[in-house]
């Protein structure tokens, strides 16, 4: 058995979701399926994503009449959106496998970067018309599974990864690659794999850190690393006050677009910035609001 099966076969071993394709093949029709109902989604969903969905949309900052009380799945997904619905259930499973307390893992840092990355890649797609905009904001939103992946089902490599960062002052991706030869964001294509999620959106997530590796699907690739890169760059506090002010702090970023395709003219420059801003608006409010939830 080489090292790469090895890893496979430990990943094999890893909390096993055989339907986790279903639940992407479900949040690709309702995400390209306006007319798609709540009760389709709401099939795929076991009892902690149905908990999930209905304590978020409970809190009072969805629920701006704060009278009634949310009890139905369909109800709450209507206050909360598809979108929105999609994050959550592709999330859940793994941001579960890491505990709320652990001062090792900071799983609301891990959700909101997450939740940045789906919505800026996407916007990133449709305003550059590299690769699909609903395969984007899948492959944005479980980009770095493999971190948490690492976390949890390759303690030790996990542990060495850490003491080289220290000891040698390399960067974590540094670290990664030396101990597992490949870095966070193949691990979590690789399980992906294994689940038979389609290879247009586990390439994006392999590749997030490595465009160039890509051997197909290159433009979704480029659109995740290219979120990846800008949602990292997001200061959602401070940044969000004025579309020019944001554009103006942030327009070195379209020269990178020219490193997968022409560069912008400045009308679709002007129309990047403005989708990426409201998609980074809506996201913020998302985030206000499962903040606001109560446990
Ligand atoms: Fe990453
Ligand atoms: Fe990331």
């Amino acid at each position: 058995m080489d090292y790469t099966d090895k890893i496979i076969d430990r990943l094999k071993k890893v909390e096993p979701l055989p339907t986790f394709s279903n639940i992407v093949g479900e949040v690709l029709n309702i995400i390209e399926d306006p007319l798609s109902s709540a009760s389709d989604i709401a099939k795929h969903m076991d009892s902690s994503m149905v908990g999930e969905v209905l304590r978020i949309a409970g809190s009072a900052y969805f629920n701006t009449g704060g009278l009634r009380k949310i009890s139905s799945i369909e109800h709450a997904i209507a206050m909360i959106g598809f979108e929105q619905l999609s994050n959550i259930i592709l999330q859940m499973p793994f941001i579960s496998l890491t505990d709320k307390k652990d001062k090792m893992f900071d799983s609301k840092a891990f959700f909101t970067h997450s939740t940045l990355c789906g919505a800026i890649s996407k916007a990133i797609s449709s305003a550059t018309s590299l690769g699909n905009p609903n395969e984007a904001y899948i492959s944005g939103i479980v980009h770095d599974v493999g971190i948490i992946v690492m976390y949890r089902h390759f303690e030790d490599e996990w542990r060495q990864i850490i003491s080289l960062m220290e000891k040698e002052n390399i960067s974590r991706l540094d670290a990664e690659t030396r101990i597992f030869n490949f870095d966070h964001g193949y691990l979590g294509g690789m399980l992906l794999d294994i689940w038979h999620v389609p290879k247009s959106i586990t390439d994006g997530v392999k590749y997030h850190h490595c465009p160039k590796d890509a051997k197909e699907n290159e433009e979704n690739v480029a659109v995740t690393y290219l979120g990846n890169i800008f949602s990292n760059q997001i200061d959602l506090q401070g940044d969000m006050d004025s579309f020019v002010s944001f554009m103006m702090k942030h327009s070195g970023f379209a020269d990178k677009i020219t490193k997968f395709r022409n560069a912008l003219t400045s009308t679709e420059e002007m129309n990047f910035f403005q989708t990426i801003f409201n998609a980074v608006k809506s996201a913020k409010v998302f985030l206000k609001g499962t903040e606001n939830a109560e446990d």
